[in-house]
């Protein structure tokens, strides 16, 4: 069968680290290149950590420097969640740091260029996927599908409408979802089913290998500074799912309805307004991802922590 051809778009994070691991190690995923975002941390340490990660696992792809800021509004980053550097809780060898010559939004055009049918996945603000439809409309038709990991059918995870990705650039995300490319939100409603609990961390230790050392190491981290932040008892694994879900399409059930971004910069700047019950009879311009098999995503996570790849 085919590979599935993607670009992952993200801003590690913890759980982006684990995005690039899943999407590595899928013999279903040919991954085509990563385009680095601020978020979780700033464009310097994102994209370190997304070298560091790329190096210490030879995961040999172009990996780009993308915005250092969103459109409009001013930075924010996630440092109760993900440390420092971003990526706190693993100490990687010293690496060169060399990046491809060409910025996020350039990486997206040029590979877009020469490959089609190439799935987007963004797991972080969707700043450079806007720039590059931007840039170079005509890109739209080389892409097969934007998944992404944002938003929420319900309440959001740093104000009460909106979840941290669509928040920290809701005009990207406006421009993503009325692209008329098909995409698919994976939003909070879904990830936080998706727990990081000791058990599981546990599980993974037991596996006493690379991945799973690396796995376990930086949930540990992750873990603690959610349920410092948050007083939760387990810490929702948000970006893997958007690999996980490629990797088996009936992980998640998704329904078209109408998804409008706000961007009132109002109380409610960066909800993402799912018309779930069709009220506005408006065009359906988005697939949500509406319920997981959660039991099954575990099983796609263990069965890449406990493969040879990339060991
Ligand atoms: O709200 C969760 C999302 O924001 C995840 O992608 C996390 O890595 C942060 O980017
Ligand atoms: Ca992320």
């Amino acid at each position: 069968m085919e590979k599935i051809k993607i670009i992952l778009d993200c801003d590690p994070g913890h759980d982006d680290a684990v995005a690039i691991l899943l999407a590595a190690c899928s013999s279903q995923i040919k991954l085509l290149g990563i385009s680095v975002v601020s978020g979780n941390q700033t464009i310097e340490k994102t994209s370190h950590n997304t070298l560091n990660i790329c190096r210490y696992f030879g995961i040999n792809v172009p990996i780009s420097k993308g915005s250092p800021r969103p459109l409009v509004t001013e930075p924010m980053i996630c440092e109760q969640v993900h440390g420092e550097s971003g990526l706190d809780g693993f100490d990687f060898p010293n690496y060169e740091e060399v990046f491809d010559k060409r910025n996020g939004a350039e990486l997206m055009i040029d590979l877009l260029t020469k490959n089609k049918d190439v799935t987007i996945v963004t797991t972080g603000p969707m700043t450079n996927l806007a720039l590059a439809l931007r840039m170079k409309p005509e890109i739209s038709d080389r892409i097969k599908e934007i998944v992404f990991m944002g938003g929420s059918v319900d309440n959001g995870n740093v104000s009460p409408a909106a979840e941290f990705n669509i928040l920290v650039d809701a005009e990207a995300a406006h421009i993503c979802v009325n692209s008329g490319i098909p995409i698919k939100m994976i939003g909070l409603n879904i990830t936080r089913k998706v727990l990081v609990t000791d058990e599981i961390i546990k599980k993974t230790l037991a596996l006493n290998n690379k991945k799973s050392i690396f796995f376990a190491k930086l949930m540990r981290v992750f873990l603690d500074n959610q349920r410092k932040t948050f007083n939760i008892e387990g810490a929702p694994l948000h970006d893997p799912v958007t690999i996980a879900s490629l990797i088996d399409d009936s992980l998640i059930n998704f329904k078209k309805m109408n998804v409008e971004i706000d961007i009132s910069h109002g109380s409610s700047h960066g909800r993402t307004n799912c018309d779930v019950f069709d009220y506005l009879h408006a065009p359906k311009n988005c697939y949500v991802a509406m319920d997981i098999d959660v039991k099954k995503f575990w099983n796609i996570l263990f069965k890449c922590l406990r493969s040879k790849a990339h060991e």
